[in-house]
C-alpha cells in the first residue's frame, strides 16, 4: 500500500491544535472512505479476505482505547449486516485470557496506529494457533498491518493529536462497509438493510451540521464542564457505546473525571453519586430504548443533576439540548460522538491544557 500524503496533511494550518483540525476533517474522511471502498455503488473488498471471513463462525474484534469503542459499534454491524456472531475484546485482557474460542474464529485487530503492543501480543498468539486475521488500521506499513493476513486502511490521513477522533469515525465506517460486503457474499438479507454508501454521505453532512454549531458547543462546555471536576455520560445500546467514548475523550484531554454508564445501570449503584448540579449527558439514539433513557434522565433530574440531552431528530423533544440529523440507528455513533469530541476539546482549551499532548498519554503504546 502507499498513502498519498502532502504537507497540508501534517500542518495545523489555521487551527490551534491538531485535535481541532482532525475533528473538522471527519466529513471529508467519510467521503474519502466512500470513494476508496466503492465502485459502481458496490463495496470493493479483496475477494480473498471475504472468502476467508465467510468461513468464520465468529468474529473477534480486538482493540484498545478509542478503537475498542469503535469495535463495540462494529460488533453490532457484523451481526446485523452479515449475521455472523461477533464480540469485542480489550486487547490487554484478551491476551491473557483467550478463553474458549469458537470452532472457526476470525480476528479483526482494530488499531489506528497498528503498533499497540497489547493488540500485537494477541495477534502473535492467534497466528501461532493458525487463525486468520485482519488489521484495520490508519498506518499502511505498521507492525500489525504487516503481521496479520490481511489489512484494510482507514484512509483518515495522519492522526497527530494523541486523543483519537477521526480514526474512531473512520473505524466505524470501514467496519460497516466490511460487514455489508460480508453479508452480501453470504447472501444474507438483513432484517433492516442499510445502504452504507448513502449513509456515509448522510453522516458526513450530519457531522458538518454539528461542527457548524461550535459556538453553541463551546458555550455548553462552559455551562456544563468548565466549573466541574466530574461528569457522567449515559445511554443505552449505541447511546451507551458513544457515552463510553465521550467520557474517555473528556478524561484524556480535559482531565475531568468522566464516566460512561449504561443508563439502566444507574439505579444499581452509580445514581448514589448524583448530587445537586452534577453534569449528566444523555444520548437518545434508538427508538427501542428512548423512553427508558428518558426515564433515567428524569431520575437524575429529580436528584438535582444538570442534564444535557443529545437526541436524534426523529426521537427529539423540544427541550433537548442538541438534536442530531437522523442516520440509520446502527450508525448514529458516527454523528453522536461529535459533540463529545468538541466538549473535550473546548474543556481542555479552557483549562489551558496541552490539547494535543495530554499528560501521561502517548499516541501509540508499544509496551504491554
Ligand atoms: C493509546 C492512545 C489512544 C488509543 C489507544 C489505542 O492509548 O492514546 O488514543 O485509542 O492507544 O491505539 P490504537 O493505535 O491501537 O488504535
Amino acid at each position: 500500500y502507499t498513502v498519498a500524503m502532502d504537507a497540508t496533511d501534517i500542518s495545523k494550518g489555521t487551527y490551534d491544535s491538531y485535535m481541532s483540525k482532525e475533528i473538522d476533517e471527519q466529513p471529508a474522511v467519510l467521503r474519502r472512505i466512500a470513494k476508496e471502498y466503492y465502485r459502481d455503488q458496490q463495496p470493493v473488498i479483496s475477494p480473498d479476505l471475504i472468502a476467508e471471513m465467510k468461513q468464520a463462525d465468529r468474529i473477534y474484534i480486538v482493540a484498545a482505547g478509542t478503537s475498542y469503542h469503535a469495535g463495540l459499534v462494529g460488533q453490532e454491524l457484523f451481526e446485523e449486516l452479515a449475521n455472523v456472531p461477533a464480540e469485542v475484546k480489550l486487547a490487554s485482557e484478551f491476551g491473557h485470557h483467550l478463553g474458549k474460542l469458537s470452532q472457526r474464529p476470525f480476528f479483526i485487530f482494530l488499531t489506528q496506529s497498528g503498533e499497540t503492543a497489547d493488540s500485537r501480543q494477541v495477534l502473535v498468539q492467534t497466528k501461532a494457533l493458525k487463525y486468520p486475521s485482519l488489521t484495520v488500521t490508519n498506518v499502511a506499513n505498521s507492525t500489525l498491518a504487516r503481521e496479520s493476513d490481511y489489512a484494510l486502511l482507514l484512509h483518515a490521513g495522519p492522526e497527530i493529536a494523541v486523543a483519537s477522533t477521526k480514526a474512531y469515525t473512520a473505524q466505524i465506517a470501514v467496519q460497516a462497509i466490511l460487514a455489508q460486503a460480508l453479508g452480501q457474499a453470504l447472501n444474507y438479507q438483513p432484517k433492516h438493510p442499510i445502504d452504507v454508501l448513502n449513509q456515509l454521505g448522510l453522516a458526513a453532512n450530519a457531522i458538518q451540521t454539528v461542527i457548524d454549531q461550535k459556538d453553541k458547543l463551546e458555550k455548553l462546555t462552559e455551562d456544563y464542564f468548565d466549573k466541574h471536576d466530574r461528569a457522567f455520560f449515559i445511554g443505552r445500546g449505541n447511546g451507551y457505546m458513544v457515552a463510553l467514548e465521550a467520557a474517555l475523550k473528556l478524561k484524556e484531554v480535559s482531565y475531568i473525571h468522566a464516566e460512561g454508564f449504561a443508563a439502566g445501570e444507574l439505579k444499581h449503584g452509580t445514581i448514589a453519586l448524583i448530587e445537586n448540579q452534577t453534569p449528566v449527558v444523555a444520548f437518545i439514539l434508538e427508538e427501542a430504548t428512548a423512553a427508558h433513557t428518558r426515564g433515567n434522565v428524569k431520575e437524575v433530574v429529580s436528584r438535582g443533576a444538570h442534564t444535557l440531552t443529545i437526541a436524534k431528530k426523529s426521537l427529539a423533544q423540544s427541550d433537548d439540548t442538541i438534536v442530531l440529523d437522523d442516520l440509520n440507528e446502527l450508525l448514529m455513533p458516527l454523528v453522536a460522538i461529535i459533540p463529545g469530541q468538541l466538549f473535550a476539546y473546548f474543556a481542555a482549551k479552557h483549562r489551558g491544557n496541552d490539547v494535543d499532548q495530554p499528560r501521561n498519554l502517548a499516541k501509540s503504546v508499544t509496551v504491554e
